[in-house]
């Protein structure tokens, strides 16, 4: 490494002023709430998000309304505007950027890539600048990447990705977080900027966007929609609940050292098809059918929540498998994942359950139509005969 600026300062993560970007998205806004709610942090977090059709103040309306002038900010703003993330961080004495905006979902990405070179990596770039400029007048800087293992690729049966596998992304999501991942590290070692990275499997939990695999299903089968099932449905993913991962961010930023990944997961391998399942299953018991008026309008025919099972058209480049050995954060940092997947799933719906203001609030019309369009397109792909 060519440090040419020399050892860090002290970092004190407790009581520090941190720049979180992406903090309405989903995983942002449960690290903030973990880390107002369940550490002993007593700095100041300003929450910086373009607020796109994925970020939703409201995830943290109960923090914003506890926290609002003691120690939560929210200020709106683009992570690729170079003046506004250097001015915040003059305004509130930022010492550690955590960074979690990004475009996040792999369908939009293969619809429309441009989003995710811009944000993910033109982004990405543009903080890192803004890094390398305050590392330049302080010692006590931390610049934490959240990224993600499918920059990895895609395992066959058996395996398992490490923090040395070598990266073969194959969505330009995953390659735009490659690519970022790639940044990050070039400026630890050309600037000496004190960076950590974490690559973390699939998290699910409050929160999720309903265009992703869990949410959208718990919320299609309480609305007798299909439930659309990709290829044959035997993709695996290694899931994590999202406090979880909150709380993994916040050991690294105690305690991981400057330079160093962290694999972050939930060493829980499911098939997508035994997740819908399961989301079947748990809402059989949560919300009978039968006494369910939205199945009873829209498939009065449907007696159990799996037969609104459609198998679709596969993803395009759809990686099979996802497994992460995160052996290092548990024995460096002595994380381990606290919630077991049947548990955190069951308080996931029943949270969808209760939350009918927040989803009704973020079925906007834009997300809506993108909805539509993108299950005509898997549609037209299975008639082609590609899927
Ligand atoms: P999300 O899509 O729910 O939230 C992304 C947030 O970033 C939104 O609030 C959005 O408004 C904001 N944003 C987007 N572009 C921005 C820009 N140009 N400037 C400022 N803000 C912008 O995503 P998520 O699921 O919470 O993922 C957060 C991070 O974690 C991402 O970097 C993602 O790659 C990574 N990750 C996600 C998962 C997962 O399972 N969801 C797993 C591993 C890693
Ligand atoms: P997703 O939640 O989009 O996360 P990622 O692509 O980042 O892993 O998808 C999880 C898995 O579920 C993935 O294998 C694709 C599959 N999937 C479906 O089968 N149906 C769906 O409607 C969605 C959104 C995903």
């Amino acid at each position: 490494m060519n440090n040419s600026k020399g050892a860090t300062g002290a970092l004190h993560p407790a009581s520090a002023a941190i720049l979180v970007t992406g903090g309405a998205g989903f995983i942002g806004s449960n690290f903030i709430r973990y880390v107002f709610n369940k550490t002993d942090f007593a700095g100041t977090i300003v929450n910086y998000d373009k607020l796109t059709y994925a970020g939703n103040l409201s995830n943290l309306a109960d923090i914003e309304k506890k926290f609002h002038n003691t120690g939560y900010v929210f200020e709106r703003g683009d992570i690729r505007d170079y003046a506004k993330v250097e001015e915040l961080i003059r305004k509130y004495g930022i010492t550690i950027i955590v960074h979690f905006a990004a475009e996040s979902h792999v369908d939009r990405s293969i619809f429309g890539p441009k989003e995710f070179v811009e944000t993910n990596i033109n982004g990405t770039f543009s903080l890192l600048e803004a890094a390398r400029q305050l590392w330049a007048e302080r010692s006590d800087v931390r610049f934490h990447h959240i990224s993600t293992d499918e920059v990895y690729g895609s395992l066959g049966d058996s395996g398992y990705f490490f923090e040395n596998t070598p990266y073969d992304p194959r969505s330009p999501y995953s390659a735009s977080k490659a690519a970022s991942d790639h940044l990050v590290r070039a400026y630890y070692h050309t600037y000496g900027l004190p960076v950590t990275l974490s690559n973390c499997s699939n998290n699910y939990g409050p929160y999720h966007f309903p265009e992703k695999l869990i949410p959208l299903i718990i919320l299609n089968a309480v609305e007798g929609k299909p439930l659309p099932v990709y290829g044959d449905g035997r993709n695996v993913r290694d899931w994590l609940y999202v406090e979880d991962h909150a709380d993994a961010i916040w050991q690294i930023l105690l305690k991981g050292r400057a330079g160093e990944t962290y694999n972050i997961g939930g060493e829980c391998e499911r098939e997508n098809i035994e997740v819908v399942n399961a989301i079947c299953d748990i809402l059989e018991e949560l919300r009978p059918p039968k006494d369910n008026t939205l199945i009873r309008k829209q498939s009065p025919a449907v007696g159990r929540y799996r037969e609104l099972i459609t198998f679709v058209g596969d993803r395009p480049g759809h990686d099979r498998r996802y497994a992460v050995n995160c052996d290092k954060i548990k024995k460096e940092l002595g994380w381990s994942h606290r919630h077991n997947f049947e548990e955190g799933l069951r308080h996931t719906i029943e949270w969808y359950l209760r939350n009918t203001a927040w989803i009704e609030q973020i079925k906007s019309g834009e997300y809506t139509k993108w909805i539509e369009k993108n299950y005509t397109n898997y549609k037209k792909l299975k008639n082609e005969g590609q899927g």
